[in-house]
């Protein structure tokens, strides 16, 4: 109808978070947040250090408390802008727990057991080796998203099973309590959704693994990088072409390169036409030094000032109302508040 006046589409909330589990990889970077970098003033985001999940397997309380500042400060070096997005620590805002315990009622173990995340962390352990932290942690990470009604959850493609799971329970408690929750979508990029590790390119990189030559970090030195991609698995064959059921190892380090050098991958893998695996491997360390260059500087100088902890307190404290707002209202569905 022509003349009908435009109804304005609510700017989305949008809600993610990482584990302070270790060092941030370039995985965490380029399959989150970047992404959350991107599309953060076409939305209303919250950005949290979601601290609480990183003690679901032992860590060190000292190791906890620096990986926290190196997250945030990994977030804002990457151009997340805390005047424009909430960033917070998930401990800062009990909140979280609280609707966990909620949800937990509705959860079945069955779903949670399910998990596929679940299972790979927990195959080679002992019954009496998992914690119920373990187990329940995707409660807690629909805990996250639900208490901030977000309309949009930028992840990888590991996360994604999660944020179904949410989607699930929030649609249960709606149907139990009355309608509470706005049930979210995943948002999930299509380049870089699952950066591999660099010796075995049917893994994930992830942060927890145990030979540091399969992950790059973004703390990482340049010789470091350098040498990383040097020894980094490649494919039978000498050429540079993307073809991930064949060529797995490259298809990875040419999304790798695409992403840090802002190029699609056919532009890349035209360049490299005759010229082998090693040019492309310089090349490539090049383009991922000189990526993280900016971000590093930025991280280092953001570690040293006073202006994170005041970034986090503030954030905190916006966190803490949206939160709260939705908290009451669950509280009263459920018959919690008594008086
Ligand atoms: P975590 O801390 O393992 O990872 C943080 C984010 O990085 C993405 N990611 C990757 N993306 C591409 N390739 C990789 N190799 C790679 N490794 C990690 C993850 O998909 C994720 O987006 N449970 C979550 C954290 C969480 C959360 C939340 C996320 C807790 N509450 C609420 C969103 C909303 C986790 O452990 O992610």
């Amino acid at each position: 109808m022509p003349n009908e006046p435009k109804t304005q589409a609510k700017t989305p909330r949008v809600f993610s978070g990482i584990q302070p589990s270790g060092q941030l990889t370039i995985g965490n970077y380029l399959g989150a947040i970047r992404n959350w970098v991107a599309g953060q003033f076409k939305s209303d985001p919250i950005f949290c250090v979601v601290n609480q999940h990183a003690i679901t397997v032992r860590i060190d309380p000292n190791e906890l408390r620096r990986n926290t500042l190196h997250v945030a400060a990994a977030y804002i070096a990457a151009g997340i802008d805390p005047r424009h997005s909430i960033v917070f620590v998930q401990s800062d805002v009990t909140e979280h727990t609280e609707l966990t315990w909620i949800l937990n009622t509705i959860t079945y173990y069955g779903e949670l057991h399910r998990m596929t995340q679940f299972k790979d962390k927990t195959s080679k352990l002992k019954q009496d080796a998992i914690s119920a932290g373990l187990l329940n942690y995707p409660v807690l990470m629909a805990a996250d998203i639900l208490l901030y009604q977000a309309d949009q959850v930028p992840v990888g493609e590991d996360q994604k099973q999660h944020v179904e799971l949410c989607r699930d329970i929030a649609i249960r408690f709606n149907h139990h309590f009355g309608e509470t929750f706005v049930v979210p979508e995943p948002v999930i990029a299509k380049v870089g959704k699952r950066i591999m590790a660099l010796d075995d390119p049917t893994r994930k990189m992830a942060k927890s693994s145990d030979n540091p030559g399969s992950y790059i970090l973004l703390t990482d030195e340049p010789d470091t990088i350098r040498k990383k991609i040097r020894k980094a698995v490649t494919d039978s064959g000498s050429e540079v072409v993307y073809d991930p059921k064949h060529k797995p190892a490259l298809a990875n380090l040419l999304t790798i390169y695409s992403l840090f050098s802002d190029e699609e991958i056919p532009a890349v893998q035209e360049r490299y036409v005759g010229k082998g695996y090693g040019a492309f491997k310089t090349d490539l360390a090049e383009a991922v030094v000189a990526g993280l260059a900016p971000l590093q500087a930025r991280m280092a100088e953001l570690m040293e000032s006073a202006e994170l902890t005041s970034v986090l307190t503030e954030g905190a404290d916006r966190a803490r109302v949206i939160a709260r707002k939705t908290m009451d209202a669950v509280n009263d569905r459920v018959g919690m508040n008594w008086k």
